[in-house]
């Protein structure tokens, strides 16, 4: 049997329950690809799974795969596949339902992929999908964002705002985010025209009369939001509407977010990157082996951008030496 390393956990818990081994290479079923993996990106929804706090809406079998961001090359195609050849370097967000990307390999449905951007590399490509598709269906399915209006995105400098605010420049709207004082210019070169540090601003006391809101807090960032939305307006948060009554009362809109694949929309921001319009900002790459260090780096919850797994030959390397040592798909679930 072929085999292959990857990071996987027996029991949720910290960081630390994550360990590298040596475990069966999946194959390629029907309409699915088997990718050889380059690099996986982190997302609050890898530790949020591993901490087992999502153990009820997801109902993972554990030992399990972490890591849904994947980008690589096709390694051999399933039955009945036809958009994939071997050799095509993909990218996309994996089934949150089945083992994910923290490994050498990945069987993967087809309709969870894309060709890659050309003119990135796989290490950048992998810090696309979930947040990039969170942060287009947000604003342009949910929100319906249109040219000339105005969006407030809180925690504008993470991974899914980081997007947020390119697709808004790009739509044409205007851009006001929040972040620590920090992260302004990072935030003004992707194009926020106001950024507002929330450690010694009350938001809603320097803005109002806004479209839309993404909400990628909650708590009482969110229910702070309510009074700064222009009747009509809309909220859309991807940790769910805590108060519906407030939104009424207000006149406006709340509408929480489910992520969801889709192969056109990834086909979309791949067109928008290799354009130039698009950039993923990728502020620390780890080997695989580093997991845990990459787990509790995104647990701050104070990353600039994503933060990238590299599998590659190195990791391999040490990846055998740590194995050896310790030797013994359709719509996806709300990955809140
Ligand atoms: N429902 C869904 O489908 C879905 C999809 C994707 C993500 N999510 C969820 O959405 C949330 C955001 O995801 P993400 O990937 O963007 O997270 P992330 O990358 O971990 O976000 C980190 C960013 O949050 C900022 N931040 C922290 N506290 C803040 C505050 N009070 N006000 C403004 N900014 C603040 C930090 O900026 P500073 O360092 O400047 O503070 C940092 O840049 C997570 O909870 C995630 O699980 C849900």
């Amino acid at each position: 049997m072929a085999t292959m390393l990857a990071v996987r956990f027996h029991s949720y818990g910290s960081p630390e329950v994550m360990g590298l081994e040596e475990v069966p290479r999946p194959l390629a079923g029907p309409g699915e690809v088997l990718i050889r993996i380059h690099a996986a990106s982190v997302n609050p929804l890898d530790w949020k799974v591993r901490a087992g706090y999502l153990k009820e809406r997801l109902q993972h079998r554990l030992p399990l795969i972490p890591g849904w961001d994947v980008s690589g090359v096709v390694e051999a195609v399933g039955p009945e596949v036809t958009a994939f050849s071997i050799g095509d370097a993909v990218y996309g967000m994996l089934d949150f339902r089945r083992n994910g990307a923290y490994a050498q390999y990945v069987g993967a449905n087809i309709k969870d992929l894309a060709l890659k951007p050309a003119s990135i590399d796989h290490i950048q490509a992998a810090a696309v999908p979930l947040a990039a598709l969170t942060a287009w269906q947000s604003l342009f399915e949910v929100a319906g964002l249109a040219p000339g209006q105005t969006v407030l995105i809180h925690a504008a400098a993470g991974g899914v705002g980081h997007f947020a605010v390119q697709f808004a420049k790009w739509k044409g709207a205007k851009v006001i985010g929040t972040a620590s004082a920090g992260n302004e210019s990072f935030l003004r070169e992707l194009g926020a025209d106001e950024v507002i540090d929330y450690r010694t601003t009350r938001f809603e006391e320097a803005v109002r009369d806004v479209h839309v809101v993404l909400d990628l807090i909650g708590g009482d960032t969110q229910q702070r939001s309510w009074k700064v939305l222009k009747k009509g307006g809309i909220l859309v948060a991807t940790l769910g509407i805590a108060s519906p009554e407030a939104a009424r009362e207000q006149g406006v809109l709340g509408q929480g977010i489910g992520v969801h694949p889709d192969t056109a929309q990834l086909g979309q921001i791949a067109a928008l990157i290799d354009a130039g319009n698009l950039k993923p900002a990728v502020t620390a790459i780890l080997p695989l082996a580093e997991a845990a260090v990459a787990h509790a780096l995104s647990q701050t919850e104070h990353v600039r951008g994503k933060i990238v797994l590299k599998v590659g030959d190195r990791t391999v390397e040490s990846a055998d030496a740590d194995a050896g040592a310790g030797a013994s798909k359709e719509a996806h679930p709300d990955p809140r």
